[in-house]
């Protein structure tokens, strides 16, 4: 099968989306190496439509401008299935992606004919029946509901039931590795879909109900996003070493699950490289940090920061030399219940 993969996130292979869209590919590709060709939009010269119907009546099929998009056209309807692969900017698609969308225009025909729903559309220059289409985007906000509407409505007249759609809310989480065990699970999933999607051209109820869930709930991930937005970026944009550790604290503190607790817990962290000291709080119904007028701990662990984060992220579970660079005092109990904890 040929797929082209229309990369149209301005930050190219940065893209949170083309996460999403390399995670299907390697599902795809598990049946069968299939041939993909990936284009990154924002590197392309792709210049704005003109609106001079040139390619329709004086060179049909062939647009006035000379740049990327000739080259372009050509793979499009070379393609079997073409993969939208772009952030929601605005309830809708980013500008580059749509100039590419507009450019398309030689690949219709200038008769009006009238569809199915009553709707008028163009007819096709080639035949591209047996072309399939799917839209994957990530978005900032929690819904899709409210916010993909006018999206979803534009590719579903353009597409009808060519049509499938992987939409990822949340989709800036993807970005935090704190979090890879939520996110590998997702990725997973797409995975799955990939290979499903090789074999029947469409998504299961049970394959999208997988894909629609959200990374965390609404409350959590609203704490999570603004969180975020609080760093204190240096001049070169870099986020402070202390900044990060405070960040991924107040990020453990929002994940915490204290329906797991029985009692209240002091668990203090003295991160041994950038000697700081904090505690969090667990208390029944909340989980929070602190940073001064410490009260005396449950438990206490003394340990890297670098280390610290490898477990969380789950690169490492404490091998026998890794042992030797963490300290435990008070219930260590609470040591190997703290992943329950954080279980969210
Ligand atoms: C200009 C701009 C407009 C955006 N508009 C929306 C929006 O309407 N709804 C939303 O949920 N997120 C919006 N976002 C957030 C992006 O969709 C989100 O960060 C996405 O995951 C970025 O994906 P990428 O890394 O693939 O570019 C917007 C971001 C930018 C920069």
């Amino acid at each position: 099968m040929n797929i082209l993969v229309l990369n149209g996130s301005p930050k190219g292979e940065r893209s949170n989306t083309v996460k999403i869209t390399n995670a299907f590919l390697d599902g795809i590709n598990t049946t069968q190496e299939n041939n993909i060709n990936l284009v990154n939009i924002s590197q392309k010269k792709i210049e704005h439509c003109l609106g001079c119907y040139i390619c329709w009546k004086k060179t049909p099929g062939i647009c006035i401008i000379d740049d990327d998009m000739s080259e372009l056209i050509k793979m499009y309807i070379n393609s079997d299935l073409i993969i939208w692969s772009f952030p929601l900017y605005y309830f809708g698609m980013p500008s580059k992606i749509k100039a590419f969308l507009d450019r398309l225009l030689p690949t219709s025909l200038p008769s009006i004919n009238i569809k199915e729903n009553q709707s008028c559309g163009h007819p096709g220059r080639y035949d591209l029946s047996h072309q399939m289409h799917l839209l994957i985007s990530s978005c900032g906000f929690y819904s899709v509901k409210g916010n993909y509407d006018a999206l979803f409505k534009q590719f579903e007249i353009m597409f009808g039931k060519k049509l499938s759609k992987i939409i990822c809310p949340e989709g800036e989480l993807l970005n935090v590795p704190e979090l890879s065990g939520r996110i590998n699970s997702y990725l997973s999933d797409v995975r799955a879909a990939g290979k499903e999607y090789f074999q029947h051209k469409s998504f299961s109820e049970e394959t999208l109900h997988k894909l629609d869930k959200l990374f965390y709930p609404p409350e959590i991930f609203i704490k999570l996003a603004n969180m975020s937005w609080e760093l204190d970026n240096t001049e070169d944009g870099d986020v402070s070493d202390t900044d990060r550790l405070e960040l991924f604290l107040r990020q453990m503190a929002a994940l915490c699950d204290s329906s797991m607790f029985i009692k209240d817990i002091v668990f203090e962290m003295h991160f041994t490289d950038l000697n700081k000291t904090y505690q969090l709080l667990l208390e029944k119904e909340t989980c929070t940090v602190k940073t001064e007028d410490f009260l005396p701990y449950t438990t206490r662990i003394e340990i890297p920061f670098t280390l610290w984060l490898q477990f969380s992220e789950g690169k490492t579970n404490g091998s026998e030399y890794e042992k030797d660079s963490y300290k435990v005092f008070g219930d260590t109990e609470i040591l190997l219940k703290l992943k329950s904890f954080f279980s969210n």
